[in-house]
């Protein structure tokens, strides 16, 4: 097992690191910048049901289901399909209306888990094309979806998933990409800056990591928190409930992912000077909002943490500590905003003296309800 770790004191450690080569694993094949173009055979096999859609169905779980909401935004930003992103557990037991123009993208890591593989065959029954995103070659959910795309991050041990949500998030971008330059619209100048800043993102990723020393430093003085609230909007919303169910699984604190914009109607009230409160608050996404969210926190003397674009001034003022993450295009910010997060609860479990790669309670895949 410790050669199996590489060196790292745990599998979720390891696996963290392992993401800018995973997402490139991700791309390879398919992210073609020098000729402009995206090539992804599930869906340009049928290219014609994506852009005969009325909209997107996405049915996942956990942090599956976190990976999917991103997509949401990502789809209908770019690609300007209407999107649906629900539990696998809900969508399949309250006769959810589904048509033949329907088509649901189901997200799993593992392609076992129980709930997500019920709603395919649900979705299936009624018409609708499905269309899957999997790590696990071969899975259940693989061979029972009508066609789909593997996300290449390779085995993830760790029960608590942090290569798989980068590399889903990845895959689920080049498709919108794909589909936003197959329906016009994105344009070509557009959509091949995209593919430019896309590119960049696993160098990107590969910075965003040295923040790990001053994470931990972060880490050590918020270990005993109790509660932990993340606020994040736009992209970065689905990230700040990424962060907190990270720091759930592992580390035992409870915490709660919110928009930031919801804190007023009912967070708010739980702000005092023993809250931690996660704000991403990068660059371009509602940025001023998210700065006046901020400020609120402090007038209540919450303790900030900040994660910030580099260079960042304003949110540096206010914070406790701010955290950087290098620049990029909005869309793609959840695949560096997320690294900190997955630092932050990995170092607090750790110093708890928790078991980071086996959390109690928890399994890796869930095949039964
Ligand atoms: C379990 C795992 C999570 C995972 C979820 C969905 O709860 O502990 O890490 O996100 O199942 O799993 P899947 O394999 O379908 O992505």
């Amino acid at each position: 097992e410790q050669i199996e770790k590489g060196g790292y004191d745990h599998f979720m450690l390891k696996e963290i690191y392992e993401q800018p080569s995973a997402i490139l694993d991700t791309f390879r094949g398919r992210l073609l910048t020098n000729e402009a173009m995206i090539k992804l055979a599930g869906v340009e096999d049928n290219m014609k049901k994506f852009l005969a859609a009325d909209r997107i169905i996405i049915v996942a779980c956990g942090t599956s289901w976190h990976a999917g909401l991103v997509a949401e935004y990502i789809f209908e930003d770019l690609a300007r399909i209407p999107v649906e992103v629900e539990y696998a557990s809900e969508f399949r037991y309250r006769n959810p209306v589904i048509t033949e123009k329907d088509i649901v993208i189901a997200i799993s890591q593992s392609g076992e888990t129980a709930d997500t593989l019920a709603a395919i065959k649900l979705a299936k029954s009624k018409g609708a094309f499905v269309f899957g995103v999997c790590n696990v070659v071969g899975s259940s959910i693989a061979r029972e979806t009508n066609a789909g795309a593997y996300t290449h991050a390779g085995p993830e041990i760790g029960v608590a998933s942090t290569k798989a949500f980068t590399t889903q998030i990845t895959v689920l971008t080049l498709m919108a990409l794909r589909l936003a330059r197959a329906k016009g619209t994105i344009s070509s100048s557009e959509f091949r800056h995209h593919l430019i800043e896309l590119e960049t993102i696993p160098s990107k990723v590969e910075e965003a990591l040295k923040s790990d020393g001053y994470v931990q430093a972060i880490s050590e003085i918020y270990k005993d928190a109790k509660n932990f609230l993340y606020l994040g909007r736009g992209f970065n919303f689905p990230v700040a409930l990424e962060g907190a169910l990270k720091l759930k699984e592992i580390s035992y604190i409870h915490a709660e992912g919110y928009p930031a914009a919801e804190m007023k109607h009912g967070p708010i009230a739980l702000i005092d000077e023993q809250m931690p409160v996660v704000v991403i608050a990068t660059k371009k996404g509602h940025y001023e909002k998210v700065v006046s969210n901020i400020q609120e926190i402090k007038s209540r003397k919450g303790k900030i943490i900040g994660i910030v674009t580099k260079g960042d001034k304003s949110v540096k003022e206010l914070a406790d500590h701010v955290i950087e993450v290098p620049e990029t295009i909005e869309c793609l910010t959840p695949l560096l905003t997320t690294i900190p997060l997955q630092l932050l609860s990995y170092h607090i479990a750790v110093m708890l003296g928790k078991n980071v790669d086996q959390p109690r309670n928890l399994a890796k895949s869930v095949t039964v309800e």
